[in-house]
């Protein structure tokens, strides 16, 4: 969600910043609401371009070209070839999914409309560069296209007009550039239907929060509620590992609901058992743990979270006011499963806040190296889980897929 910034903002902002968060928050893929009926006067979108043109460019040179099409059988020809790249994959997947209540009937019903009527809508913007990407993995190319793109489509937003980020185009990007007359050395970027929107009344969508995704000082380092600028144990700082593998949720969740799992990988947890019945919400099971610093040590931990094949998390000590809360959770991905776990300090004592107790001006340096340990704890166990999993699905550790 959109920060709420303007009621209790501490700085003055040289913007209409509720204004301006909502065009940045709304700007959504508009497909099944553009209207195919009115037209949309070139001016218009020369405006979106220049506005578009602001965003920076590699070099400062200007290399970004912007194919505007109108002409019915222009259209009519390219949506053919949108269709026949992916956007008949589209549809099928979507009449697989429709009535069930999958997690991506929604895109998928709204991509099928899209793939259906592109020849309707009033224009067609082919965002293009020249130049060809030289596979070199440096920047250049693609990071000069996609920011002033995406400016375009903000500029549309603001105007009344909406559109949708496609890329499927580009799987016939050959017979794209024949029926456009792209010469060689351009490349294709992004394919934006534009047209007026029905009605302008866009919400946020669903994102994980900001402090969810975002590291502070080092890789998988969060921070709940930062206070300032090093994280202190009021900060809520913690950590984050993830791992993304082959094989469905349903494959993942008995591993991550097995509480004496983690305890095959990591140095400081030393196993558990439960000592309510039931793994539900408001169970508790008893953690046992050793390391080095101080010896044994056993915990009570509280299931705070118990969701099928999603999520399995658990406060220790004190339910309400926690030493530590842990959390697996398990992000469905295109035929994949992002396996994520999360701990996050306090806020409630523990053994930590005792020691911070005995030496207050070295809190940040105990945080950190809490975190660091933490952090290759929970990454063996996160990797391990994978390599049973792979192992017992007969996969190849070896090779794997990155998703996104
Ligand atoms: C790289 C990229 C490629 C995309 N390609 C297509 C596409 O070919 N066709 C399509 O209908 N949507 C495409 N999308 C749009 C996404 O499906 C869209 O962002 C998603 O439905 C979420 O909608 P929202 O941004 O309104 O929340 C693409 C988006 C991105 C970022």
């Amino acid at each position: 969600m959109p920060p709420d910034h303007p009621a209790d903002a501490p700085f003055n902002t040289p913007f209409d910043i509720g204004e301006t968060d909502r065009l940045l928050s709304t700007t959504r893929a508009v497909r099944r609401r553009l209207n195919l009926e009115q037209p949309v006067p070139p001016q218009v979108i020369l405006d979106c371009i220049d506005l578009a043109e602001q965003a920076p460019t590699g070099g400062n040179q200007s290399s970004r070209r912007w194919l505007v099409i109108r002409d019915s059988d222009t259209k009519a020809a390219l949506a053919e070839l949108y269709r026949e790249a992916g956007g008949n994959w589209i549809s099928d997947a979507y009449q697989q999914v429709e009535g069930t209540g999958h997690h991506n009937e929604k895109a998928l019903r709204s991509a099928d409309h899209l793939a259906r009527n592109l020849e309707h809508v009033p224009a067609i913007v082919l965002v293009t560069i020249h130049g060809e990407h030289d596979g070199s993995g440096r920047p250049g190319l693609f990071d000069s296209v996609v920011q002033a793109a995406w400016t375009f489509c903000l500029a549309l937003r603001s105007r009344g007009l909406g559109s949708a980020w496609t890329t499927i185009h580009l799987g016939a990007a050959d017979r794209v550039a024949e029926l456009l007359g792209i010469p060689d050395g351009v490349s294709q970027i992004v394919l934006l239907p534009v047209a007026w929107t029905i009605g302008d009344d866009f919400s946020p969508a669903e994102r994980r929060p900001a402090n969810d995704i975002t590291w502070f000082d080092h890789w998988g380092h969060t921070i709940e509620r930062p206070t300032g600028e090093a994280p202190i144990h009021a900060d809520g700082a913690g950590v984050t590992v993830e791992v993304d593998i082959d094989a469905p949720p349903s494959a993942v969740w008995p591993y991550i609901s097995d509480i004496e799992l983690p305890a095959r990988f990591s140095d400081e947890f030393q196993g558990a058992e439960w000592i309510s019945a039931e793994p539900a919400v408001g169970a508790t099971f008893l953690g046992r743990n050793r390391n080095e610093r101080m010896g044994d040590w056993e915990v009570t931990c509280h299931i705070v979270g118990y969701e099928h094949e999603r999520v399995f998390a658990w406060n220790s000590v004190d339910p309400d006011q926690p030493a530590a809360q842990w959390r697996f959770e398990l992000i469905p991905l295109a035929g994949a499963t992002r396996l994520r776990f999360d701990m996050v300090l306090g806020p409630g004592p523990s053994g930590l806040t005792s020691l911070i107790d005995t030496m207050p001006d070295k809190e940040q340096k105990i945080i950190t190296n809490r975190q660091l340990s933490q952090t290759a704890n929970m990454r063996r166990c996160v990797e391990g889980i994978r390599d049973l999993v792979d192992s017992e699905r007969g996969g190849n550790a070896g090779e794997r897929e990155t998703h996104q």
